[in-house]
Formats: C-alpha cells, structure tokens, sequence
C-alpha cells in the first residue's frame, strides 16, 4: 500500500486516543435533525477515511463519488473523518443560506487558512473580517474601470495563444494538439499582465520558473485538502523553495511599481487629475489607495498570488472544457461559428462590445459552467452551531462545504435531461426557470467573485477568435478525466485535433 496511506493511517489511529470523546447534544442539536453520514464500522470512521484516501490515490474522481453518496443518502452528507465533520451540501436554500442569508457565520475559517497560508498568506482568497473586506474594498473599482473591457490587453495575449497553435499546425499538422495546458499559459500571461503589469511569458516560454514554481505549491496546497493531520505527513521544505521562487518574482515587481508610483508623485504637482488618472494594473491601483502608514511587501505579495490563484486556472479551465463540449457537439459548434460570423465576421478582431452581442456564446458558456463548474466545491468553516433551511444541525467550528457540481446537476433543479449539454437552456423561453442560487459557479453574496465579468469578456475573446480561425475537431479515442481539485481540470489534459479554417471564398 502506498506510504502515504500507511501514515495516514498510523497517525489516525494514534490520535484516536485523544480525538474520541463523547459529546453532549445542545438544545438546537436535540430539537434539529443529524446530517445524515456514509456508514461506517471503525471507530473515528477509520474505514472510511483510509477507503476515501486509498480511492483518491488511485484516481478516482471525488466529485463523481460525492453523486454516488448523494444517491444513497441523500443531497446532504457529512463525511465525518476521525469525528472531523465535514459537511456537504447541494440544495439551493442551504447554498444562499451559508453564502448569503447567514453569510458571517461561515467563514474560511482557521483550518482552511492554515492550508494555504505558505501559499496565499492573508490575501483576500485567504481572509476574513476586516482584513478581507479591506482587500475587497480597495480592489472593486479596479475591477469595475473600463480596464479590460477596451479589449486591447486580452487580444494582446489570444495574439499569442494563437502564434503558438498556428506553429503546432506547421509542424505537425495531424497531430493532436493539447490545448488545456496552453489556456492555462495563456490565462497566465493574461492575468500577470492585468494584475502586475508584468506578464510572466508562458506561451513564450513553456516551463518558466514562475509558472513551474506557481503549479507546484497550487497542487501540493490542494493536497493538503485530502490528508488528515497534512502538516505531519505532506513535505513542506520544497513548497517553501517554490514559494520563495514565486516571492522572488513578486517582490521584484513591486520594486518596480514603487518605483514608477515615486516618479508618478513627482508628476501629480504637475498634473492635479491624477485623481481620475487610468491606472493599468491592480498593483499600480493599490500604491495609488495607500494612507500614509502604507502597505508592506509582504501585504501586496499576498494580494496578488491570490489574485493570480483566483484569476488563472478558472477561466483556464472554463476554456479547456469548452472547447472539449465543443468538439463533442459539433453542431453547437457550427452554431457558435455562424453568430460570430454574422457579428463579427471572418477575421475581424473583436472588441468588448461586439462580443456582448453573441448571445449563444454566453449561453454555451454557461452551460459549460454549469455542468462543468471552474470551481466544484467550495469549503468554509461554521462560527457558531446552526440549523441549515432543510432542517439539518450544523455544529459550531466545523467544516461546511457546498459542492456546485452537484448542484448543478441535480435533476429536481435541471429536469431529467441535467447531465445533458444543451445551451438551449439558457434560451430565452427557458432561462426563466433558473432560480437564485441554483447556478452559483462564480459564488454569490458578499464574497462573489470579482473577477466575473473578467473572466467572461476573456473566454468570450478567445473563443471567438479561435472559432474565426481554426476548424477544431475531437482527436480520436481520446477521453478527458475529470479531476476535481480546487480547480477542476482534466488529469490527461485536454486533447483536439486543429487546423485551418479555409476561407469563405474557397468553401
Ligand atoms: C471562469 C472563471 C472564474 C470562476 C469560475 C471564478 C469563481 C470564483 C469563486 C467560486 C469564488 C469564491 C471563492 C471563495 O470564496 O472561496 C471566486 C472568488 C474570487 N474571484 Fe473568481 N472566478 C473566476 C475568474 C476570476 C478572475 C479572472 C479573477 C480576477 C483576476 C477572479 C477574482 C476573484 C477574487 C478576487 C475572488 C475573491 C472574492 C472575495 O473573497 O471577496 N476570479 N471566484
């Protein structure tokens, strides 16, 4: 059996000694139903645990077990781990309950942010309280600016996503193009660029140490996730190296804004706009919203790897598997083809606004997002004990999680055809029967995700302009396997064949 197992499971039993005892119930415990858990035959639920981290190392997908057990138990669980509650829901009521309705009772909370401090220290992905809602506050308005809606930023990098698929083309025309691991190269350099002003040059580059660096500590954090008592068993002396890499690159950059920012004080008694003066990059935005006591290094280090982290593989992601659907359906495919046509044409760049106008590409997207959500599950961490609107007990200080996946594939929410691709669902007949809270992909509340629009306008470019260009076709014989990490990509990434488009004139 694996080692890592073996230990796990070693530590489990030792602290067995200490981790059982007996509670008694509070009164809204006795008057409230128990959230029904899988069963189990060992003490601290032993079986349990070693079956689930003995199913994960074999490569089994989490979020298609987590169905399996809804199957069985129904749209709310407990995965109770070593008498750890970890709690999953589904229904739309709990997911506005727990985000909205009674919000500042769960939290990230200290468990999860222990998991990625190395990584995320206190930035905003990572925080609570006033830390969190300082953060939030000071980046909106970056967010709202016409920043990337003029388009230029975005189309600088689908310029070079596509320099690198037309030289796959000329090299090797009939071979599969992976097309996962460039989005994310391509999100990267994006992202670098809106939030730094400094893009890391991924498609450039494939392996630069920033983005080897970035990948490593992202996937050794989300390990951290699926191992009980990570912090005796899971490596940290090379995540540190990493993060140290990751720091170099960072604090290098914020030199640099300090710099431009001390150079553009010297202008502002030239120029007293500078108030409403355009300010490229979240960085440059920060500097600018300082008070005199400023913000330290450390501070602005965190802000942007959480950015990064929140940027980056999610719209990656909604990307690869888009392009994956796409390939599946190819008369979606000719559909999309034909709107973009119609508005935009053969060749011309798109701009923000054009591509507002393609209504059927934001309802594919949507679907993708639906069936396929960037971000699956979602953890926080209960303050106080509570009931949920179903009339399941959530004790104090344990781990809540909601679990978009499986949400958005209930089929008393969707009807009987839920698993089914169709972006006629968005249509405009039938898109009224989406309630609140049943499509959450991008979270929702206070904490709903900044980058929404971002993300939208960026998928929306690149298809577009991927669609205009290339005939995009499934690779035979190839199946992606879904991996449901903090992000959820495909563990073989994601393979197509491409080549292309013949000019109108010649078809
Ligand atoms: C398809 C793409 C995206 C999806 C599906 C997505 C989804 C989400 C989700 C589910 C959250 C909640 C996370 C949590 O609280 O645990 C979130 C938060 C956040 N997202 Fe996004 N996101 C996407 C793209 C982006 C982009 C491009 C950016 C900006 C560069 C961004 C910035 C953020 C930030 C800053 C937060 C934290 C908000 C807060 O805690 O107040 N996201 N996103």
């Amino acid at each position: 059996m694996n080692p890592t197992v073996l230990l796990s499971t070693a530590v489990a039993v030792a602290s067995a000694a200490y981790a059982f005892k007996p509670k008694k119930k509070t009164e809204l415990e006795a008057k409230s139903v128990a959230v029904p858990a899988p069963k189990s035959y060992l003490p601290l639920q032993l079986d349990t645990v070693v079956a689930y981290i003995y199913d994960m190392l074999m490569g089994k997908d989490e979020l298609e077990m987590l169905l399996k057990d809804m199957k069985q138990y129904g749209n709310t669980i407990n995965f109770k781990g070593l008498n750890n509650d970890f709690i999953v829901v589904t229904d739309p009521s709990s997911i506005q309950h727990i985000l909205a309705k009674n919000q500042p009772n769960y939290e990230k909370g200290p468990y999860f942010k222990g998991i990625f401090h190395d990584f995320l220290g206190s930035g905003i992905f990572n925080a609570d309280g006033d830390t969190w809602k300082a953060q939030r506050q000071i980046a909106r308005p970056h967010f709202q600016t016409s920043e990337f809606k003029d388009a230029a930023l975005i189309n600088k990098h689908v310029d070079q996503l596509l320099v690198v698929i037309d030289k796959h083309i000329a090299s090797k025309p009939d071979a599969p193009l992976e097309v996962q691991n460039l989005y994310c190269r391509f999100t990267l350099d994006e992202a670098s660029e809106f939030l730094f002003g400094a893009t890391v040059d991924a498609l450039k580059n494939e392996q630069t140490e920033f983005s080897t660096a970035f990948n490593y500590a992202q996937s050794l954090t989300a390990w951290r996730f699926r191992i009980p008592y990570w912090k005796y068993i899971l490596p940290r002396r090379k995540l540190m190296t990493e993060i140290k890499k990751l720091d170099d690159f960072v604090y290098k950059i914020i030199d640099d804004a300090r710099e431009r920012q001390a150079a553009r004080a010297q202008e502002k008694t030239k120029d007293e706009n500078e108030e409403n003066s355009r300010h490229d990059n979240l960085l440059d935005h920060f500097l600018s919203q300082q008070n005199e006591e400023g913000f330290d290094n450390k501070y602005l280090r965190d802000m942007l790897l959480n950015f990064l982290l929140a940027g980056r593989d999610t719209t990656a992601s909604l990307l690869s598997w888009t392009t994956w659907k796409l390939v599946q359906h190819p008369k979606v495919m000719e559909k999309l083809h034909q709107e973009i046509l119609q508005v935009i044409g053969p060749d011309r760049v798109p701009g923000y606004d054009d591509i507002k106008k393609l209504k059927y590409q934001k309802q594919v997207i949507n679907e993708v997002l639906r069936l396929c959500p960037p971000v699956p599950i979602n953890p926080r961490e209960s303050v106080e004990e509570d009931v949920l609107p179903n009339g399941y007990y959530v004790p104090a200080g344990v781990a809540v999680a909601y679990c978009v996946y499986a949400t958005h594939r209930l089929p008393e929410l969707w009807g009987e055809d839920a698993l089914e691709f169709d972006p006629d669902r968005w249509g405009p007949e039938r898109v009224g029967k989406i309630r609140p809270f049943m499509f959450v992909p991008f979270h929702a509340g206070p904490r709903i995700c900044l980058g929404q629009n971002l993300a939208y306008t960026t998928a929306q470019l690149a298809l577009t302009r991927l669609l205009q260009r290339y005939d995009i076709k499934a690779s035979p014989g190839f199946e992606p396997q879904q991996l449901g990490d903090i992000v959820m990509f495909s563990r073989n990434g994601v393979e197509v064949l491409i080549s292309h488009k013949r000019p109108q004139s010649e078809i």
